[in-house]
């Protein structure tokens, strides 16, 4: 009989089962003032109270006391660029000229390794200081920053979800590839990282208006021949961008259909911004399972505009939350949902505590189809978490006396959080990250 690797005992808080609408959340959320998680091979082995269950540790087990903390399970960044780290806060353009100014010259260096294995490095430290355990990212055209990103992530055994960018037009000479040589990339990077350890590909052209009809095809041939992988890329962001797709792809019915055409749509096909989508656009989304990632910093931030998430809700589109670093401007998941909060005020729509911790939880996970795997402290899920301290300041700690109940206190941690909250991230059962105090 194999022995559990640890014990961490504090206060618990996850939603039990995936809900279909905000007001179903109430009865799935969990919450245990005192609760005990019992850790076997980076899976969950146990979790309840501590009282019933603190006979089920084992003699030499370590438990890790947590008190005035509370634990939550690691947050999912749905889309994020790891290449444009360096770049966040690049000021004053919207999408079209904010690419070619700052975010092409970023990636052209990833072309070198070495580069590219540092910042990859940097990245993830990034992730884990936030309390990010997966993330879904883009990296770019050059297969050598595909590597770099997947080696990063098998270090810490974490869940990622990564691609090379196809692009083949309207981009700077130097970041372009062709069909067959992003085919032949993709199909290599495929065959050596999907499935790898927690690892998984995206097939990534970045955009409808970076890619030939060629190259769309040749990125509905990889889906075919790889079913399992993911497909990631940008919808719907910004006018000046939809409109430009229509005079591309005049012969399509509108910008999802350049997707859909190119058999880019389904169950993990993941789809940021969305800020524009016509009503048969959602239905389309919704008829093919492919999900939404939301970037409230990143549509705030290069002034793209706000997403409808009622619509959403109303057709039924899941919806994960991520930051587009660097079109986002924070790695902070806490501070995501801030903006979140505040993208759905001005459109006087309501978003509340519980859905917030949920979007970056098991709502993200389950827009991923990762929800069998991670996303709450379920038995059998891999033991991603993360112990949120909600007096990392001394502002927080003073609202801390007058928060009446656990959703005042996540409402709080949401609004006043950033990377100060993060005092411990656990990947796979092992501790990764610890505040620097
Ligand atoms: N659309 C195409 N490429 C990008 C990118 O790198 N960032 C954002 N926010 N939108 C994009
Ligand atoms: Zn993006």
């Amino acid at each position: 009989e194999s022995q559990t690797t640890a014990a961490i005992r504090g206060q618990f808080l996850d939603f039990a089962d995936v809900a279909d609408c905000p007001s179903e959340l109430a009865d799935t959320v969990r919450h245990l003032k005192d609760g005990l998680l019992l850790l076997r091979n980076g899976h969950i082995e146990w979790f309840g109270d501590w009282e019933e269950g603190r006979d089920k540790i084992a003699e030499n087990c370590p438990v890790h006391q947590y008190p005035d903390k509370l634990i939550v399970p690691g947050f999912i960044d749905a889309h994020i660029h790891y290449p444009q780290a360096e770049i966040v806060g690049a000021h004053g353009e919207q999408l079209l000229e904010w690419l070619e100014n700052y975010a092409f010259p970023a990636e052209r260096k990833y072309q070198d390794k070495a580069y590219a294995a540092k910042m990859a490095d940097f990245f993830i430290d990034q992730l884990l200081r936030n309390g990010t355990t997966t993330a879904m990212v883009f990296c770019t055209v050059h297969p050598e920053s595909v590597e770099a990103l997947f080696t990063a992530a098998e270090k810490q055994n974490m869940r990622i979800i990564a691609g090379k960018i196809m692009m083949d037009r309207n981009a700077p000479q130097y970041l372009l590839d062709t069909p067959e040589s992003s085919y032949d990339a993709s199909r290599k990077l495929i065959e050596k990282w999907h499935k790898r350890g927690r690892l998984l590909y995206a097939i990534t052209p970045r955009f409808a208006p970076t890619s030939s009809p060629e190259q769309l095809e040749m990125a509905g041939r990889l889906k075919k021949e790889f079913p399992d992988t993911y497909m990631q890329t940008h919808l719907s962001e910004n006018a000046d961008e939809i409109k430009w797709v229509r005079t591309l792809f005049p012969e399509r019915s509108g910008y999802l259909d350049v997707y859909h055409h190119y058999g880019l749509t389904g169950t993990r096909c993941v789809f940021a911004h969305c800020v524009y989508l016509e009503d048969q656009e959602w239905d389309s989304l919704l008829d093919t399972d492919s999900a939404i990632a939301f970037c409230p910093t990143s549509n705030l931030f290069l002034g793209s505009g706000l997403f409808d998430l009622n619509r959403a809700r109303e057709k039924q589109v899941n919806v994960a939350i991520a930051t587009d670093i660097g079109g986002g401007t924070s790695f902070s998941m806490l501070k995501t949902l801030s903006e979140a909060y505040k993208v759905m005020q001005l459109q006087k729509q309501k978003f509340s505590a519980y859905e917030a911790f949920y979007s970056a939880t098991l709502g993200g996970a389950r827009a991923l189809s990762l929800d069998h795997l991670i996303g709450n402290f379920s038995v059998g899920k891999e033991a991603d978490f993360v112990v949120l301290d909600p007096a990392a300041t001394v502002l927080q700690a003073k609202r801390l006396e007058t928060s009446k109940n656990i959703a005042d206190l996540l409402f709080n941690l949401i609004i006043l959080g950033d990377d100060r909250s993060i005092f411990h991230t656990y990947v796979n059962g092992c501790l990764v990250h610890k505040r620097d105090d």
